[in-house]
């Protein structure tokens, strides 16, 4: 592997682990956050200090008070504030730069199309108008489930033009996974598309949307789909579906009368993995979560309109929400939109992407940059990235070693990284230095971000010593935060909330420790959720769907170091735990999750390792996974299997 260069080099080098890198005073000179006092008065602001994330956007009504508080944990974000977040993204921009581009796109077979803001403006209206026309209302839930092309973006744009929220479906998952958002959403509008290309191979996504269509309780009133593959596949239209393209030629040149929604409005539902096998649907409302993406876009990501930036993130997925689309557009960038894999049609793509387009600030994350390293250094090191000024990471942690490489060849040793923490359900940013101001560490997220009164906590609330391991939490509201759960107000307390003396305080799900600097380190999740692949599960959702194949006992599911998932599983002893078993796990999650749940290791092993009360002790799975050192086992009802479940593991790797 070709890091072991880059970590011997680097062993005597300038950076330790744990030491502080200043940002470059190149970078701080000019950076958008560059006022080193800024924090101070955002503290001392309180919720107040949020109006400078606000008075980003453009009104239709002005707000007059910043936050209402009155009904904790139900805080709503600029009350009484109207505004529309396509005229935000869109047609503000429109007098400065109509003809700069808002969307550049590089399809998997090399295609290219490019939208600058006027043409988005066009589109957008185009397809707002033919919604409408379709019956789309305000508050009507609109359901998403398009690969990376531009009518994703153009879609939720025109959504949130009429005033309807998306409820985006990451292309790759499953049709019972559609199925299952449509009736939870309650959503009878679709859009969709006829398929995209896999790899060499046309892949039929049309028929996904089908299948989910017949297993769903909701009815659609109509769908839309989108010829992404023209002659490569052809799909029939029933008489409630329609072809994107004619629909928006017919109302082209058409414009849209925005809808002002009330700040506290819903913009957005993503479903995403809980503590429960069920995914929960995070409410994002129009005026805080705007105001909270935009502002992080610029102060965060440094990110300005003659930028070229990319977010490689998948729309389907928040990051790509808020970082790929809401952030970029609200701020008048130019936003690059790959639709392909990293390493397709070779591994020099993502470089000769950044070098063709002089992409400035790139933002992934550690399990892509993990792959990336794996490749090798020469890829990245035979483009000219000379264009790059900030890069960013997400997702989970990244470590030194991952830090550096990424510092060293793809920021040409110079350019700041921002290791970004948030959720989800945080909408935005949370935890990240600021680029221009705060020192960085690698391996470390940083300190919160002002504003953000994040402390990391033990189990009766008291912040815990530097260096002690705790639960991160958040103790007052923020503006990107969730408005609530579309499974209700008890839900949403129950899931998130606790009601301690000095206030309402939110769980993030984390453990983490702080250091003597303030520094956050996240240390994973302490609830049943995993995050692979840059995306989170809920371990009971995949098991589930494990021992409903036939001939399996148990399943307990783990991630490892590379953020792979690895599957435990017991078989019923008549069966033979083989190859062909291995491969029907991994179809069940392929149907009933999607191909991304699909395991990379399955480990068949004669018992899970479990507490006196039952438990599986999936933490140990997890550590045995990782090749870590375990403490002792003996208080396990059956400490015996836990060298037999090692020795499998070995055999598997
Ligand atoms: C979980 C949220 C919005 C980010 C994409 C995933 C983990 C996120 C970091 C980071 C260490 C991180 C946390 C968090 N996470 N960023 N910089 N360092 N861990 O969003 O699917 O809602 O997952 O991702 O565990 O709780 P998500």
């Amino acid at each position: 592997m070709d890091d072991a260069g880059v970590d011997g080099r680097r062993r005597d080098g300038p950076v330790a682990d744990d030491e502080a890198v200043e940002p470059p005073r190149e970078f701080s000179e000019r950076a958008v956050a560059s006022d080193a006092g800024a924090d101070d008065a955002f503290a001392a602001e309180g919720p107040g200090a949020w109006r400078r994330a606000a008075d980003l956007l453009d009104w239709e009504r002005e707000y007059e008070a910043v936050l209402d508080d009155g009904d904790p944990p139900f805080y709503k974000w600029f009350p009484d504030g109207r505004l529309n977040a396509s005229v935000n993204c869109v047609d503000r921009h429109l007098d400065e730069r109509r003809n700069q581009l808002a969307i550049r796109w590089f399809g998997k077979r090399g295609e290219r199309r490019s939208y600058t803001y006027l043409d988005l403006h066009r589109e957008v209206n185009a397809l707002a108008a033919g919604l409408r026309e379709l019956g789309v209302e305000e508050d009507d839930v609109v359901t998403l489930y398009l690969p990376m092309v531009p009518e994703l973006p153009i879609a939720m744009l025109a959504c949130a033009r009429v005033g309807a929220p998306h409820n985006v479906v990451f292309a790759g998952l499953s049709a019972e996974a559609l199925a299952t958002r449509l009736d939870a959403a309650d959503s009878s509008y679709l859009v969709t598309c006829d398929g995209y290309y896999r790899r060499e191979d046309a892949f039929n996504q049309k028929s996904k949307a089908d299948n989910a269509r017949l297993r769903a309780d909701t009815d659609l009133d109509a769908t839309v789909v989108v010829d992404r593959l023209g002659d490569a596949l052809d799909v029939s239209l029933g008489d409630d579906e329609h072809g994107y393209e004619a629909l928006v030629d017919a109302h082209d040149g058409e414009t849209v009368e925005p809808v002002p929604r009330d700040a506290t409005d819903l913009l957005f539902v993503m479903y995403t993995s809980g503590t429960t096998g069920r995914p929960k649907g995070v409410e994002h409302a129009t005026g805080g979560y705007l105001s909270h993406v935009a502002w992080t876009t610029r102060n965060v990501l440094d990110v300005r309109p003659e930028d070229t930036y990319w977010c490689a993130a998948d729309i389907g997925w928040i990051t790509g929400h808020s970082y790929g689309v809401y952030g970029p557009l609200s701020v008048g960038t130019t936003t690059l939109l790959y639709e392909g894999s990293p390493d397709y049609p070779d591994r020099d793509r993502v470089w000769d992407l950044i070098e063709r387009n002089a992409v400035s600030v790139f933002y992934t994350s550690p399990t892509a940059i993990r792959s990336f390293m794996k490749w090798g250094a020469e890829y990245p090191d035979r483009h000219d990235l000379s264009s790059i000024r900030l890069l960013g990471t997400v997702g989970e942690s990244i470590t030194p070693k991952a830090w550096r490489w990424y510092r060293e060849h793809v920021g040409g040793g110079e350019a700041p990284i921002v290791d970004t923490w948030w959720q989800t359900e945080t909408g935005a940013i949370a935890l990240a230095t600021l680029p221009g101001i705060t020192p960085m560490k690698p391996g470390k997220v940083g300190p919160p971000l002002p504003g953000i009164d994040a402390r990391v906590v033990d189990e009766d609330g008291a912040p815990v010593d530097p260096g002690e391991p705790g639960y991160l939490t958040i103790g007052s509201p923020w503006p990107g935060m969730l408005r609530g759960l579309r499974e209700g107000d008890e839900r949403y307390r129950r899931e998130y909330w606790i009601e301690a003396e000095d206030g309402w305080r939110y769980r993030t799900g984390d453990g983490a420790t702080v250091d003597e600097d303030g520094y956050v380190t996240i240390l994973g999740r302490v609830d049943d959720v995993i995050n692979v692949r840059a995306q989170r599960f809920n371990t009971a959702e995949l098991e589930s769907a494990i021992v409903g194949v036939g001939g399996v006992t148990e399943a307990a599911v783990v991630s490892d170091d590379d953020g792979e998932i690895v599957a435990y599983v017991t078989t019923r002893s008549d069966v033979e735990p083989d190859e062909a078993l291995k491969a029907a796990i991994g179809e069940e999650l392929g149907r009933e999750v999607g191909d991304l749940a699909r395991p990379d290791r399955t480990v068949f092993t004669p018992d899970l390792p479990k507490t006196r009360s039952g438990k599986i002790m999936r933490r140990l799975l997890e550590d045995i996974a990782r090749d870590e050192e375990f403490g002792n086992v003996s208080a396990l009802r059956n400490p015996e299997v836990v060298g037999e479940i090692e020795s499998s593991v070995r055999e598997s790797n």
